[in-house]
């Protein structure tokens, strides 16, 4: 009899796409969630058009890529346009997301109902686990930029590439 527990979706592509402005550990926690149930999962990069970036996209691409190194099955990709038309382009069945409080919830549920109405595809939410709930990009870019110490939320890699950008946008 097959173990549940190592049981995957046979043949499922997954897609955990968003800003990662930097990516954290709560991020990299979901990617790593997501790929022990999904054959291969595709780390989108995107551009959020209401918000203002610390990195610019390029930047973004390669932290992440960085970040993610280390995980088989994982790959990382920019989105160009739309998430969905990102999702059909490289036939994944899913969206996955991660969700650490209600209004995380009230947003990612109205996202997954646009993206499910442009192309039917789903959206599946993972809890954020409680040690990486309070991780946000934009808090600690906020605590980063106010020269607070960043460096147990993020890779080495991220909290030099922070300190770096700070220092040459701030001057510190
Ligand atoms: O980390 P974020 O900011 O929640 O990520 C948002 C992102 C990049 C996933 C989202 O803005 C996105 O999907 N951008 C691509 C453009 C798109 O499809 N927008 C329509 C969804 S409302």
């Amino acid at each position: 009899m097959s173990d549940p527990g190592q049981a995957k979706s046979a043949g499922v592509r997954a897609v955990c796409p968003g800003s990662f402005d930097p990516i954290t550990h709560g991020h990299v926690n979901i990617i790593e969630r997501a790929a022990a149930v999904f054959d291969e999962v595709i780390v989108a990069v995107g551009r959020n058009t209401t918000k203002n970036y610390l990195f610019d996209f390029d930047e973004r691409v390669a932290l992440v890529s960085d970040a993610v190194a280390h995980l088989p099955g994982v790959s990382v990709a920019p989105i160009e346009g739309l998430l969905t038309d990102f999702c059909a382009a490289h036939q994944a069945r899913v969206i996955v997301k991660g969700i650490r409080f209600g209004s995380d919830f009230d947003y990612e549920l109205q996202m997954s109902q646009i993206n499910r109405a442009l192309s039917g595809i789903e959206t599946i939410l993972l809890p954020a686990v409680s040690e990486y709930g309070m991780i946000s990009s934009s808090m600690l870019r906020e605590v980063a930029v106010n020269d607070g110490d960043i460096s147990q939320f993020v890779s080495q890699s991220v909290n030099a590439a922070v300190r770096a950008k700070v220092a040459e946008r701030h001057g510190r």
